[in-house]
């Protein structure tokens, strides 16, 4: 097992170290798009305290220049191939960053402690398909945990614990076979751990008032049970109570003798005062 698992890791690096070389060589200035990568990122990034000031993009970016921006790590120090982004903790805002595709080697992405908002795109893992580091923790991300997720094939580690993601935890994630640490506490998620996420501590679990089932104590509701039983009760207490009462007798007679008094006065009324009325009525 432990030899089949080394020798795919082997693959993917060699396979990533390949594509990197060959684009190196036919491009002058290692990857363009890895520069064009980092200029969205900047752009796209409200920064307070000018952390990223220290990424100053020139007409031509030379081989590994980027390589000497804050936060970010290359595959090799003289190629601009982006391998990781960690820029936790330095007061960034804004929405999750497009374009991270352009960085297309990236493997490694902290964006942890800082006041990142909004939605995580539900194709997460067609812009970040090699990544095997995620740490959006502590933030205020929101909306659903996208089933996506459970397609980043290399993913080790997963930190969205401290935001605001509501809905269920995606089964899909159950996918991630290579999930070593896994937390989603403090955040407002509910309903049941999928299965092979309950093997994560209880702690990585919790602040999620309405979460429920193992690894945590509180137990789910089954609520579809209770929903089916509850049911014919209802309609059989409200049926008997109309029996009771005998009202469905009563009230099918006023609607027939309603009608029957609407349009055929003549055979109803006994008063023959009150006919022309009723046919000026009916006219
Ligand atoms: C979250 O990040 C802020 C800084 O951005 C830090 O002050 C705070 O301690 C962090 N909280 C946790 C729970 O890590
Ligand atoms: C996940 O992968 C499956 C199979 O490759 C694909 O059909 C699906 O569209 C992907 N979903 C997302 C959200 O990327
Ligand atoms: C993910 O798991 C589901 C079952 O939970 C399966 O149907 C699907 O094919 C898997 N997708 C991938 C990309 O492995
Ligand atoms: C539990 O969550 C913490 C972060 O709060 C993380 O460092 C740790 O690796 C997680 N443990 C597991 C087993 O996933």
């Amino acid at each position: 097992m432990m030899m089949h698992g080394y020798t795919k890791m082997q693959v993917v690096w060699l396979l990533l170290l390949l594509t990197s070389s060959s684009s190196s060589w036919h491009s002058g200035h290692g990857s363009d798009s890895d520069v064009q990568c980092l200029k969205d990122l900047k752009q796209s990034l409200v920064d307070p305290k000018g952390v990223l000031e220290s990424w100053v993009f020139t007409e031509h970016n030379t081989d590994g220049d980027i390589c000497q921006f804050a936060g970010v790590g290359c595959w090799r120090p003289d190629d601009n191939k982006v391998l990781s982004l960690s820029l936790g903790n330095l007061g960034l805002e804004g929405p999750f960053p497009e374009g991270l595709q352009l960085c297309r080697s990236l493997t490694i992405l902290d964006l942890s402690g800082n006041k990142f908002s909004g939605p995580l795109p539900e194709r997460i893992s067609d812009q970040l398909p090699y990544i095997t580091y995620l740490d959006l923790s502590n933030n205020s991300f929101s909306g659903e945990i996208p089933a996506g997720l459970g397609n980043m094939t290399y993913l080790n580690v997963l930190a969205l614990q401290h935001n605001q993601f509501d809905g269920g935890i995606p089964a899909q994630l159950s996918n991630l076979s290579r999930l070593v640490s896994f937390s989603v506490a403090e955040n407002s998620l509910s309903g049941p751990v999928p299965d092979s996420l309950q093997r994560f501590p209880p702690a990585n679990f919790t602040g999620n008032p309405r979460l429920c089932g193992p690894p945590l104590d509180k137990k789910c509701k089954k609520r579809f049970r209770l929903r089916i039983h509850i049911r014919p009760i209802r309609i059989h207490l409200r049926l008997r109570r109309i029996n009771d009462a005998s009202s469905i007798g009563a009230a099918a007679g006023f609607v027939v003798g309603f009608v029957v008094a609407f349009y055929f006065p003549h055979r109803f009324l006994f008063c023959r005062s009150l006919r022309p009325y009723i046919v000026r009525v009916c006219g």
